[in-house]
């Protein structure tokens, strides 16, 4: 008899292995149309799915208390996966200025397709009402939003999406599920772009949409159509990075509120955002829809211009000067030159940045090198 080369004794490698085949050999007749009929996870061709992938969407879908999960190449490909399946020309989404900057640049291909939008300020979410039209199918939010980590109301939103009989779409990259369960508070899909916190090393690039199995195949069948599968060894590195995931997570929120409540003391940091302070205007819904802590992102402005932020950035020694978020080490950036560059000039200040706001992503170093570092590039402000 041939043993299975990966469980040769029946003993379960602890690491999904990583799969590289494009292809695979089907067992029978009968296997390729449990297959292709669904009735199994089988494994036809990459673009359709792949067994190291497949382990990382249950894991997630666990995680996000969903029926599945769809793993693509980026956050951005989940976030166009989702437009391009339930939206059509004529359709109305309402999308809101604080989201990921390539929004705004996936808005402009949206309206070539024929789909209407309307743009809403987060902190004025609770107007929704008077935005949702016949033809409105979808409402697609952050919470915490980026960068100015503005806190969304989804149970309400969910009223609203209901009664227009829209989606509810929640990209719950900042709060990630350790801290945030959107599809328990009634959002019809979860995304995330798992290159952050689920990743979590800056050494993948990942996309995740966790849903209803129904949603799951709607999604699956754009994914295969486009080709936006992840391939295993990014796919190998997630799993890994889940492993740690909840640890992180704590780690990296309580270093954010220690950060937080240091900076909202500090007469060179005329603003602090972030929802674990209970001055912040969103934390009030936080303490409803969040738990264990608030996510691992800040946003506060430094000095009076952007020379004051460039400054304070340029002396830091241990938080570092990057783009991206939900990462082990500390990263920090001016989101006006950087995540927001995407928009033209006059809409990247419409809703709140500033020139000189940065946003800082709490890594998981010990606090105190954290605080001494914030407190030593501050004193040359
Ligand atoms: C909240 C949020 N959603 C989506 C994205 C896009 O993810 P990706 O860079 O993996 O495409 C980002 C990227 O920074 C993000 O911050």
């Amino acid at each position: 008899m041939t043993q299975d080369p990966l469980t040769p004794y029946g003993n379960r490698p602890m690491v999904t292995p990583i799969v590289n085949a494009v292809n695979y050999e089907y067992g029978s007749f009968e296997v390729l149309r449990q297959i292709t009929d669904g009735e199994i996870d089988g494994y036809t061709y990459h673009r359709d799915d792949n067994p190291t992938v497949r382990a990382v969407e249950k894991a997630i879908a666990s995680m996000e208390g969903a029926e599945d999960c769809v793993v693509c190449t980026t956050g951005m490909a989940a976030c166009t996966m989702v437009y391009l399946t339930y939206l059509s020309a004529g359709d109305h989404l309402i999308l809101f200025h604080d989201i990921y900057g390539a929004h705004y640049k996936m808005s402009l291909i949206l309206e070539k397709l024929g789909v209407q939008i309307t743009w809403l300020d987060a902190s004025r979410s609770d107007t929704i009402g008077e935005h949702i039209r016949d033809n409105t199918r979808m409402i697609f939010c952050e919470t915490p939003t980026n960068p100015l980590c503005k806190v969304v109301d989804i149970a309400a939103l969910h009223r609203e999406a209901d009664r227009a009989g829209a989606l509810l779409i929640v990209d719950n990259t900042f709060a990630t599920p350790y801290h945030q369960k959107p599809l328990s508070l009634g959002t019809d899909l979860v995304v995330h772009s798992a290159t952050k916190g689920l990743g979590g090393h800056n050494d993948l690039m990942a996309g995740a949409i966790a849903g209803s199995k129904d949603r799951y195949n709607d999604l699956w069948f754009t994914r295969q159509a486009i080709g936006t599968t992840l391939d295993a060894y990014s796919a190998s590195l997630l799993e890994r990075g889940l492993k740690t995931f909840e640890m992180r997570a704590e780690k990296m929120s309580a270093n954010a509120m220690a950060m937080a409540e240091y900076l909202a003391e500090h007469p060179k940091v005329p603003r602090v955002c972030y929802p674990g302070l209970k001055t912040d205007p969103g934390h009030e819904v936080a303490v409803r829809q969040m738990h264990d802590g608030f996510g691992g992102v800040l946003a506060f402005d430094v000095g009076e211009e952007q020379e004051d932020a460039k400054r304070f950035i340029n002396e830091l020694k241990g938080l570092l000067h990057a783009v991206s978020l939900g990462a082990t080490e500390s990263l920090i950036c001016i989101p006006y030159l950087t995540t927001m560059l995407y928009m033209p000039e006059e809409r990247r200040t419409s809703f709140g940045v500033k020139k000189n706001t940065v946003r800082l992503s709490a890594g998981i170093e010990r606090p105190e090198l954290l605080l001494e570092d914030l407190e030593k590039a501050l004193e040359k402000v």
